[in-house]
């Protein structure tokens, strides 16, 4: 599971920079104080570091957020662990986007957005979507979904979406999206992410 650390913990300092911790929960009194005493056992202060690794404990898969840049006419994307289904009817999804992230305004722009479900032997490409700047899909095969956003060879499955609202959320965006199209693409095992680290599935 050590394989890729370098990629996670880049994103994860570039979240939260080391030292910094989350601000401390408080509790609203009856009378609106915010300064009122928290009751036993209540979390009152969370550092970075024991944030991540309580929540990295929690298995995910990784996606691969792509589009057209429209300045460039060039694909553009980035690698989230955050996706998740939201609703059947009417069909949404949702992701959330770091602040800090370069490639997002320029997804933004983009229109249509494809999620593409990253399988096992994707790990090169997680990680080269993970670097911030240069050429996202240097060396990488993708063909064009119905709406034209880039669908990346050998991806699991592709999601074809808009972003329908984003939510400001503490330092990322919560960006929920309508699904206009979807299907399965190559079979294989999911790419995962575990405890800071890239990993596969042994059913
Ligand atoms: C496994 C993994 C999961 C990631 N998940 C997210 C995520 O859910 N949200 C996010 O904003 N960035 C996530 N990142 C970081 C982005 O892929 C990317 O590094 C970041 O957006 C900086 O690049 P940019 O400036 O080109 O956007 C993840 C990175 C990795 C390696």
């Amino acid at each position: 599971m050590a394989d890729g650390a370098t990629a996670a913990a880049a994103y994860d300092s570039a979240v939260r920079p080391s030292g910094q911790g989350v601000t401390p929960l408080t509790q609203a009194s009856p009378d609106g104080r915010a300064d009122a005493p928290v009751p036993d056992g209540a979390v009152t202060d969370i550092d970075a570091a024991r944030f991540r690794s309580v929540l990295g404990r929690f298995a995910t898969g990784v996606v691969a957020i792509t589009g057209i840049d429209p300045g460039s006419a060039r694909p553009t994307g980035l690698a989230a662990n955050s996706f998740t289904s939201v609703s059947l009817d009417p069909p949404l999804v949702a992701f959330c986007v770091a602040h800090t992230s370069s490639t997002w305004p320029l997804l933004q722009k983009a229109g249509r957005l494809c999620i593409n479900i990253l399988s096992e032997p994707q790990i090169e490409v997680c990680k080269q979507l993970a670097i911030k700047g240069g050429d996202k899909f240097a060396d990488i095969s993708w063909s064009g979904s119905p709406g034209g956003s880039p669908v990346i060879e050998g991806a699991l499955a592709w999601i074809e979406v808009s972003v329908e609202q984003e939510h400001v959320a503490g330092d990322h965006v919560i960006v929920v999206a309508r699904v206009h199209d979807l299907d399965k693409h190559h079979e294989g095992e999911p790419l995962l992410f575990y405890k800071g680290g890239y990993g596969r599935f042994d059913g």
